[in-house]
Order: C-alpha cells, then sequence, then structure tokens
C-alpha cells in the first residue's frame, strides 16, 4: 500500500486551482478515510448534480467597464466580509490532519474568510475560535437533551461566534456506499471534542437503533426551531433547505437567512443542487434576505455563478479539507487565495466591479447550449 504524505510545509508552482489540490488529496488521505469525505448518499445524484449544475451555467462577458475601483466586500448579517466565500462546516477534520480545524481556522484568519465550525469538529469549539479573530459562527446539531442543545450555544456565545448555523437536513445520514465498501470508521481519536462532556447515553443514538424508533425519535422539529431562536441574541441560520415551502417558513418564523444546500450530495439523495433552487427562493423570499449556498463550488468562477443566481455568498466544504490535507493551514489559505483571486479575475472580465453588480444578466441564457446538447 501507497504511504500517506505528511503535509507540505511550501506550496509548489503545480498547484493553481481548487481541482490541483483534489487531484493531490490521495496522496495524503487514507483510502478509507478519502471514501468518507468524497462520497455521497445512495446513488451519489445529487452529488454529480452539484458540480453539474454549477458547470452548466454561462457567463456574460462585458467590455469596456469601468472596474478601477473593483472589490469583494460584503456586508452579511451586520458583518463587513472581505469577500463571499465562506467555510462550510465539516466535522472530524483531525481525519486528515493533526491540528484539525485549529488549521483551517488560521487559513481562514490568513485570508480574511469567515468560517463556521462543526458541532462534529474534532477540536473543541474554544480552541477553533481562538485560532481566527475573523468572522466565526457556530454549526450547530440539535442534541437529543435540551440543555446540552443550551450548553453548546452558551459556550459558542462565549467563545466569541456570532451566528449559529442550524443544520437541520440530516436527522438520519448514512454512510455513503463508498465509505461502507472501504470499511469505513470514525476512529475514537477524531470524535466530537465538543460532545465530549455528554455521556455515552445521551448523544444522538446510532444509525443501528433504527430510523423511525432510534433517530427520528430524537430529532427536532419546528418547535425546537423557535425555542432555539427564544434562547439566544445570536442570529440564527438554517442550513439544508432546499424548498421553497420551507425557506418561506422559515423566514415567517425569524430565522435570520438561509443556507441552501443538500449537504454536499450526503442528506437526500436525489434532491436538487442548492443553485438550481436558489432563484426560486431569491424570488419568493425577497432581495434582502441573507442567503447562501454550498455544493459543488470549486472554483471563483463557480462563486461568481452563485452570486448571479442571487446567493449573497457561498460556503466551500470539500475542497478545505483537501486543502488541509495537503498543506495544513498553508494550503487551507491558499486555495481561498486561489478562490478569492479567480472570483475578481471574472468580475473584471464581466464587467461587474463590485458583488452588486452581479446579477441574472451576468449570465448567458443557456438555452441555446442546453439545445444543443452542450451540457
Ligand atoms: C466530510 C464532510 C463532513 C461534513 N460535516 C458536516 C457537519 O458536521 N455539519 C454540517 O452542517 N455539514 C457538514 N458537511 C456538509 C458541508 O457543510 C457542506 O454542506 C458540503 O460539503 C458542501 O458541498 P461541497 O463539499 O461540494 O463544497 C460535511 C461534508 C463533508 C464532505
Amino acid at each position: 500500500m501507497a504511504t500517506i504524505r505528511e503535509p507540505l510545509v511550501r506550496i509548489p508552482a503545480s498547484l493553481v486551482s481548487v481541482a490541483d489540490y483534489e487531484r493531490l488529496a490521495p496522496e495524503f488521505i487514507e483510502p478509507a478515510t478519502l471514501a468518507y469525505i468524497a462520497g455521497g448518499s445512495g446513488n451519489e445524484q445529487s452529488l454529480r448534480a452539484n458540480i453539474e449544475d454549477v458547470a452548466r451555467l454561462r457567463i456574460r462577458n462585458r467590455l469596456l467597464v469601468d472596474s478601477a475601483h473593483g472589490h469583494t466586500r460584503l456586508s452579511l448579517l451586520a458583518h463587513s466580509l472581505a469577500h463571499p466565500v465562506l467555510l462550510a462546516p465539516i466535522g472530524h477534520q483531525g481525519l486528515v490532519h493533526r491540528d484539525g480545524e485549529v488549521a483551517v481556522a488560521q487559513g481562514a484568519a490568513a485570508t480574511d474568510t469567515a468560517l463556521v465550525t462543526s458541532t462534529q469538529a474534532t477540536r473543541r469549539l474554544e480552541d477553533i475560535a481562538a485560532a481566527t479573530d475573523g468572522p466565526k459562527w457556530f454549526q450547530l446539531y440539535f442534541q437529543p437533551r435540551k440543555e446540552h442543545t443550551l450548553a453548546l450555544v452558551r459556550r459558542a456565545e462565549a467563545a466569541g461566534y456570532t451566528a449559529l448555523v442550524v443544520t437541520l437536513d440530516t436527522p438520519v445520514q448514512p454512510l455513503s456506499r463508498r465509505a461502507q465498501r472501504a470499511g469505513f470508521r470514525i476512529p475514537s481519536d477524531c470524535l466530537p471534542a465538543s460532545l465530549a462532556e455528554f455521556s455515552e447515553q445521551t448523544r444522538p443514538p446510532s444509525a443501528l437503533a433504527g430510523v423511525f424508533d432510534g433517530l427520528m425519535a430524537a430529532a427536532p422539529g419546528w418547535q425546537d426551531l423557535d425555542w432555539l431562536m427564544g434562547q439566544t441574541r445570536l442570529p440564527v441560520i438554517v442550513k439544508g433547505v432546499l424548498d421553497v415551502e420551507d425557506a418561506a417558513k422559515c423566514q415567517r418564523r425569524g430565522v435570520s437567512g438561509l443556507v441552501l444546500s443538500n449537504h454536499g450530495g450526503r442528506a437526500l439523495d436525489g434532491v436538487p443542487s442548492a443553485i438550481s433552487v436558489l432563484p426560486e427562493i431569491r424570488a419568493r423570499l425577497g432581495k434582502t434576505y441573507p442567503l447562501l449556498i454550498d455544493g459543488g463550488i470549486r472554483s471563483g468562477y463557480d462563486v461568481f455563478k452563485a452570486l448571479a443566481c442571487g446567493a449573497n455568498a457561498v460556503l466551500v466544504g470539500r475542497p478545505q479539507i483537501y486543502a488541509l490535507a495537503v498543506a495544513g493551514a498553508l494550503g487551507v489559505a491558499h486555495m481561498l487565495k486561489l478562490l478569492r483571486d479567480e472570483l475578481e479575475v471574472c468580475m473584471a472580465l464581466s464587467g461587474t466591479p463590485t458583488l452588486a453588480d452581479i446579477g441574472a444578466l451576468s449570465l448567458a441564457p443557456d438555452l441555446q447550449l442546453t439545445n444543443l446538447g452542450y451540457h
């Protein structure tokens, strides 16, 4: 079996895109772990749709637009962000790097990137927060006991997280078939550190307990979301929305923003990509409601397309873990810089010097291309 390489300490000239990190990742990640990270649920239809739907969109080039004062800044939920790319919550990052989420936070700090820390992180939420003075949000999974959910919220508030991102699309999440075939299991030293103080019995039941009497019996409902919003002053963002009625319901209930997401194709297989439902949800929720998307964002051009479809910002999932494995904090920072540089080039060439200039008219109507079968 090939040996797994130590993370690089310098970025080679050959690493110039997110795809390069993905291509190199198998040299730095154990095969079973890679199967766990890369895989999607079921037949992986939603996983493929994420990449394909972004790739199908075409950008309009516009000439002779004065872009001298262009920039990528935006204001989102009272934050002023340097650019619209956030790091998605990814659990168990100790699987690929000894410093795990702390190294990711250092990469975020170096590039003015907002970070979303997972409940399932292998490092404590406080240690991750301490590694970046940039904007950070905490991704919350409801715990079977309310007092434990509340304990996480209080810790996140105290550690300086400024929003809660509640993920609701995976009350049940079977391992992908790829991960099952590879015999993947989360090793005991990569368990969620922030949950360590809760005893075994009060953690979410395992998938072996059965779906309806096990996991779904402990799954949250709308009343739990209302309860949570009553417990904290932090803005609450819901992650995992794809349905326009769910989106409208969240907005009516006072949710501060949404992450449209199919969990990187790891939740319900067969659902659409976030980018394909975004225009309809933007139209329904209005121009100013904060909407983020993730899934299949692999370049600055993809970021641009998401913004053109109506997103305020995007999150990147797998690219961060590949970059972490390949070159630690340095890799994460470099990967984020590549995305931002590509976005800036794309904005300059499309005649949209600020994010506010990007809109539906920034995309070429792709009808003709679709009819010709150019997918
Ligand atoms: C290995 C892995 C672990 C993840 N862990 C979490 C998690 O703990 N919480 C969560 O809300 N989403 C989690 N996600 C989903 C990501 O936040 C994000 O929605 C998804 O990765 C975006 O798609 P992309 O990987 O194509 O960028 C995870 C995704 C992967 C690949």
